[in-house]
């Protein structure tokens, strides 16, 4: 039996990466948590969401897995590096691969980032960018998490929001979907700011970091992947089908047994000291 690899996000979008990761890693075994009581974590305070990350990182902690993958923008932004820096497992977020994704993308070198209100407040992507010589556009657009996990992807609504958070964007070449959640709308996304914009997010990325770090291991999972979901299950099943849907067992999880896990990265952290 290999150990899996245990990926988070506050919701579905975060199986946009689950997907790229096994086509990566075909022979690993995966467990996706979905914590859809607590979505969206885009409008909450920083430390909230960095807690939010502690538990259910410590919680795969305590499902054996071989490294966890921060597929969710706003938790990389709240809780990296300290999180990473704290699990005895690797950790992988999603800002470093969005960033070099663009890096590879712009030939102009003027590039936008569209994202949560708090990864975007976070500055994190402007400020990683920025050390690399790109000039930088950024937008919050707090909507967009609540039409994919709605199943609004494809609506009117969607082109209406797309329209107005796009409106000022300026002449760049290449627009960094800053959210796991927006790739499900990037046909809208494409529509409303043209075809000269390359729209890269950080999935392939960071997949290919994963992939190098742990692919050469002799993995001999069976490429099975086992989701948690905090919400409830009909509603996750139904919102992720505009993401291919959901294969393997999905277990209901009570988000209040969450807490313990949390405290418990945090008391190895103390007494390593
Ligand atoms: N998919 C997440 C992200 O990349 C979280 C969105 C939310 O819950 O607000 O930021």
């Amino acid at each position: 039996m290999s150990q899996p690899i245990g990926v988070f996000d506050s919701g579905v979008g975060g199986l946009t990466v689950l997907k790229a990761l096994r086509r990566k890693l075909p022979n690993h075994d995966f467990i996706y948590f979905s914590d859809t009581a607590r979505v969206p974590y885009g409008r909450k305070p920083k430390a909230m969401v960095r807690e939010f990350a502690y538990e259910i990182a410590g919680f795969l902690q305590q499902l054996d897995v071989c490294g966890i993958v921060i597929a969710c923008n706003t938790a990389s932004a709240s809780a990296l590096p300290q999180l990473a820096d704290d699990l005895d497992v690797p950790v992988w977020g999603v800002i470093d691969p969005g960033v070099e994704a663009a890096r590879r993308v712009t030939r102009s070198g003027h590039v936008a980032v569209i994202g949560t209100k708090g990864t975007i407040a976070s500055g994190v992507y402007q400020s990683k960018l920025k050390a690399l010589g790109l000039k930088v556009w950024a937008q919050a657009c707090p909507m967009f998490v609540h039409l994919v996990e709605e199943g609004l992807a494809d609506s009117e609504d969607a082109e209406v929001l797309a329209r107005h958070y796009l409106a000022k964007l300026p002449d760049v070449d290449t627009l960094i979907l800053g959210c796991t959640h927006y790739p499900v709308l990037a046909p809208v996304i494409q529509r409303v700011c043209g075809s000269a914009v390359a729209l890269v997010s950080s999935a392939e990325v960071t997949a290919d970091a994963v992939a190098a770090a742990l692919g050469g291991n002799g993995a001999k999972g069976s490429g099975r992947v086992t989701h948690y979901v905090t919400g409830g299950v009909p509603a996750y099943l139904h919102t992720a089908e505009v993401i291919g849907g959901v294969e393997g067992q999905v277990i209901p999880l009570d988000v209040t047994r969450l807490s313990d896990a949390g405290r418990s990265v945090r008391s190895s952290v103390s007494s390593r000291l």
